[in-house]
């Protein structure tokens, strides 16, 4: 069935949401077996659809992020997925506060697969606005992600 990946951030509203829509129209596009979800390691948006500003730029790139529902990070996360992708140090800080006794599941920055880009983080578009910068290192950190996973035997 693929690697189990799951995206972090802290809102689950706006960039593991749009990491998740991403990588899932891009690994369809080149006929990769991967399964994907999101989650936040807040639950100030537990239940709720994506950041209308969000949903709205990804949309304008052909992203559909509207069935996509805000939850929290959980630390059977960590027995439920092959690999853990954060978007920023405090997400990594958090998610492995929360890792169980002996769990081997890596966690990696998401920047970390676009080793070309001058950026460790993905600035979180909530508080800059910039939205389509959010998305354009998404896009490109995506690339990355899917030609790692499909590297791997
Ligand atoms: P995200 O952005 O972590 O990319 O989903 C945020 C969304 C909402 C809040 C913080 C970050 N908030 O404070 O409600």
């Amino acid at each position: 069935m693929g690697p189990r990946v799951l995206f972090v951030c802290l809102g689950n509203i706006c960039r593991s949401p749009a990491a998740e829509a991403v990588v899932r129209a891009q690994a369809e596009a080149r006929g990769l077996a991967i399964r994907l979800d999101s989650a936040g390691t807040s639950g100030w948006h537990e239940g709720e659809a994506p950041y209308p500003p969000m949903i709205a730029a990804a949309a304008r790139r052909g992203y559909d992020m509207t069935q996509l529902r805000a939850r929290r990070f959980r630390p059977e996360d960590f027995a439920n997925f092959d690999l853990i992708v954060v978007m920023d140090h405090a997400n990594r800080q958090a998610v492995d506060d929360l890792r169980p006794p002996n769990s081997p599941t890596p966690v990696r920055l998401f920047m970390d697969y676009a080793p070309r880009v001058a950026a460790d983080e993905v600035p979180d578009p909530y508080y800059t606005r910039d939205f389509d910068g959010a998305l354009d290192l998404i896009e490109t950190a995506a690339d990355g992600l899917l030609r790692a996973l499909a590297a791997q035997p």
